[in-house]
């Protein structure tokens, strides 16, 4: 999928985030070109809310079955291949609709949660809590 400048997938719903969640795909999404900020939420996960900002350099990003998902582009736009992998039960008319905020206390709960930051820094991927960090350095 090509962005042209910064662009959201899925838009959102007004005030309210949308995102994309599969029954039957695993995504593995890979940056040729630009950055794409990905912030994936799952209830389920003891740390609910991720955001990562790929690059070309750091390989794809698998996003699990049942983890809701949305990325953003900057105004440079990006370029992403998503090499899925999809069982047999896979149904185009069931994958791609996009799950409101508004209507899920439970990923409002999950986008609440202090977010764990994957970045690219000095040649390797960088798992950070910023909140956590930051939290330690009050006395
Ligand atoms: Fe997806």
């Amino acid at each position: 999928m090509i962005h042209h400048g910064a662009a959201i997938s899925p838009p959102n719903d007004n005030e309210f985030e949308q995102y994309y969640v599969h029954h039957h795909q695993i995504d593995h999404n890979l940056v040729l070109e630009g950055s794409r900020t990905f912030t994936l939420l799952n209830p389920a996960w003891d740390e609910p809310h991720h955001v990562i900002y790929l690059n070309p350099k750091m390989g794809a990003l698998q996003i699990p079955i049942g983890t809701y998902h949305q990325s953003v582009s900057g105004t440079e736009g990006s370029m992403v291949l998503n090499q899925a992998v999809r069982d047999r039960d896979f149904d185009p008319s069931k994958e791609f609709i996009p799950v409101s905020l508004r209507d899920r206390a439970d990923l409002r709960k999950a986008k609440a949660a202090e977010p764990v930051y994957w970045i690219w820094d000095d040649g390797r991927i960088r798992r950070l809590k910023v909140g956590r960090a930051s939290k330690a350095n009050v006395f």
